[in-house]
């Protein structure tokens, strides 16, 4: 398929990109380089442009006779979501609504959407399923759920076939190394605390240990980035005109902060010092997934299923890549 991936040149575009790429699609990237990297994208296939660019989306959709679009562009930190609303609810809702906008105008209906666990809040039952109340506790769980919404919709009226994929926590790198995580600022766990394990950070902070968990520490459920790109390319392949999916992506497991910390230890090698600090305002004790849903409906199996594999996988990208793509 001609598939035209917004936000390719993110973390989890990228190795989307790069799947699509060797399964045989015909990808082009479209992406504004404000958070991603142009050295993670395929020599020839990048377009830069604005995803509020209506007409150029428009232009481009037509030209490169795109069969599936999949969207990556978004902001995705809770933290600067809850002090910066207005540039959330404009790049996340207004500006993905451009984009649906200029699907329509050239004919194209199939999706494959970004979502997120943020979209769920503080949920009241563990492992979390698609029936779980969609209740967000900051904006950018707001903005995500309303494009959720807004594909339904789409669905039913226009004939869209779309699929709405919520991610647990994206973590990993692909296993040559070559391509991996690198935000400026970084501010998710597994980069801080190999960070620390190169002696770029002193000490890792862990943000509360007196929630109720095993060991008090916050538990999430870590998916590997290839993993997801895996979903997307299953998610495309099953839209039909008015398929409307949501699912879950997680392994089912769920891990403390101090469980990473000890798995980024054993793999590295390092001692990695850590020191307790407040809890992080926003943060739910525990995000777990039940993906049950996925794995009927895609066929999808997750084949990183250990945390060790992961931050492995993690580490092997780090290690080479210190100062991330600038390296
Ligand atoms: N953590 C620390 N110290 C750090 C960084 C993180 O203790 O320096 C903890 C957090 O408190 C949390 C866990 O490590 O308990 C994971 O934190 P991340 O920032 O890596 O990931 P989040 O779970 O906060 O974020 C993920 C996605 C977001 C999404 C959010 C929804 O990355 O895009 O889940 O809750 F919005």
């Amino acid at each position: 398929m001609n598939i035209l991936v917004i936000g390719g040149a993110g973390y989890v575009g990228s190795h989307t990109v790069r799947l699509l790429v060797r399964a045989g699609h015909n990808v082009t990237v479209y992406d504004n380089l404000s958070r991603g990297h142009r050295a993670c994208v395929p020599e020839g296939r990048l377009v830069e442009g604005e995803l509020s660019d209506r007409a150029k989306l428009t232009a481009v959709l037509v030209e490169k006779k795109i069969d599936a679009v999949m969207h990556f562009a978004a902001f995705a930190l809770v933290g600067e979501s809850v002090a910066h609303p207005a540039m959330y609810y404009q790049n996340n809702v207004t500006a993905t609504l451009e984009l649906l906008e200029a699907m329509r105008a050239s004919g194209v209906w199939r999706i494959v959407f970004s979502s997120t666990t943020a979209t769920y809040g503080q949920p009241e039952k563990i492992p979390i399923t698609e029936t779980t109340l969609q209740l967000p506790i900051n904006p950018y769980g707001f903005t995500k759920l309303a494009i959720e919404h807004a594909l339904t919709d789409y669905a039913r009226a226009y004939g869209f076939g779309a699929a709405a994929l919520r991610y647990f926590n994206a973590a990993g790198a692909s296993p040559d190394g070559d391509i991996g995580e690198d935000h400026d600022p970084e501010s998710h766990l597994i980069p801080i605390v190999l960070q620390t394990a190169l002696g770029q950070r002193e000490r890792i902070g862990i943000f509360g240990d007196d929630y109720e968990t095993p060991d008090g520490t916050c538990i999430r459920d870590y998916i590997h980035v290839d993993d997801l790109a895996d979903a997307h390319e299953r998610a495309m392949n099953l839209l039909e005109p008015g398929t409307n999916i949501q699912v879950n992506l997680g392994t089912g497991k769920g891990h403390s902060v101090l469980e990473v910390i000890e798995a980024c230890r054993q793999v590295s090698g390092h001692p990695i010092p850590t020191t307790v600090e407040a809890r992080r305002p926003g943060d739910p004790a525990q995000l777990v997934a039940d993906s049950s849903l996925a794995q009927r409906l895609l066929g999808w199996t997750p084949k990183y299923e250990s945390i060790d594999a992961i931050v492995k996988s993690a580490w092997k990208w780090h290690k080479s890549h210190p100062r991330g793509y600038a390296s």
